[in-house]
């Protein structure tokens, strides 16, 4: 029997992934930035078994079915087709942080799938392979396979060999904290998947895809130097670029609600009140507000005056491995 288990954290993108000139390979249009969340964890363990049937699948504990096992079998069939085994899976994958709560599983689930099942498979990948590979299955998952502080380059090779993420920091360069306002547990009615698909609707995805690289490359500029306030700026520019594309997409894509835009007017009179803090916002209606530990629990304090009902606290956390027999 071969059996692993793997465990991988979600991500925070700073300069957003939005679009694919691969729809297929997911291949992305823009090259994106992000940290690793700690404690919001997947951990998964494949098990490849003669004797099993098909691939079957269960996500906190309960046995998944149609889309969800579809998608996860087909990422398997690349990991099967590198180890040159044509064996079905069972796969047990679970969330430390709470599901439903908004926060994108996919990330942290299709990279901790990865190394599972490349572990499991037998297969002695290098991390850049592991990353390109688990891009196949969520783009912003190859993020989630280094370290602290990753960049995920665009890449030249059509096959996509080189469209990898890459730890430009560890954990503990910058003790920034992702306070993040849960909102909306609701849902999503448009997942990231079909919304990339559509983002080249969109006349101003032309205009973001070629600031992109500027922004990218002041972002990662003020991180590397830990300026507060210069990646404020850029993270939050980026942020609204990309959900001006959604917005003017077709269909148009609308993720936030009222206490989104509450939380986004509330901040700058909290900088300017001396509070370093800054938002960025993802496929849904959640602000993930970052700020230096220090004045996490202030802003958390404040999220909550405002009717925030539940708040989550990540700092940067390490790259996804193997866990140890257990
Ligand atoms: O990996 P996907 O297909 O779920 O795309 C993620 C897209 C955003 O979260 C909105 C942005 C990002 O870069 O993480």
């Amino acid at each position: 029997m071969l059996t692993a288990t793997a465990e991988a954290l979600s991500n925070i993108a700073f300069i957003k992934y939005w679009g694919n000139r691969d729809q297929a390979l997911r291949l992305p249009s823009n090259p994106s930035l992000s940290m690793n969340l700690a404690g919001l964890k997947t951990v998964t363990t494949v098990t490849f078994n003669p004797e099993f049937k098909e691939d079957r699948l269960t996500l906190n504990g309960v046995v998944a079915t149609g889309a969800a096992l579809e998608r996860v079998s087909r990422h398997l069939d690349l990991i099967r087709e590198r180890a040159g085994i044509a064996l079905p899976a069972q796969v047990e994958s679970g969330n430390t942080f709470p599901s439903g709560a908004g926060i994108a599983s996919s990330a942290s689930g299709f990279a901790a799938l990865t190394v599972a099942a490349a572990s499991a498979a037998g297969l002695n990948l290098e991390p850049n392979e592991l990353s390109a590979l688990a891009r196949r299955g969520s783009g912003s998952a190859s993020r989630s396979i280094p370290g602290g502080f990753t960049e995920w380059q665009l890449g030249r090779a059509a096959d996509g060999s080189d469209s990898y993420a890459f730890s430009i920091a560890p954990p503990t360069h910058w003790d920034l904290t992702d306070v993040i306002a849960v909102i909306s547990a609701a849902h999503k009615a448009t997942g990231s998947t079909e919304g990339h698909g559509i983002a080249d609707t969109s006349p101003f995805q032309r205009a973001r895809v070629a600031g992109a690289h500027d922004r990218l490359s002041a972002c990662r500029t003020a991180l590397l130097a830990r300026d507060f306030e210069r990646f404020a700026t850029v993270v939050e520019e980026d942020a609204i670029a990309m959900h001006a594309v959604m917005m003017t997409s077709r269909p148009a894509l609308l993720y936030w609600e009222p206490l989104t835009i509450a939380i986004l007017q509330a901040l700058p009179t909290w900088r300017a009140e001396g509070l370093p803090v800054c938002f960025t916002i993802d496929a849904g209606p959640n602000v993930h507000c970052l700020t230096p530990s220090a004045h996490a629990a202030e802003v958390e304090r404040r999220l909550r005056a405002l009717g925030v009902p539940t708040v989550l606290t990540a700092p940067p956390g390490p790259a996804a491995s193997v866990v140890a027999d257990r």
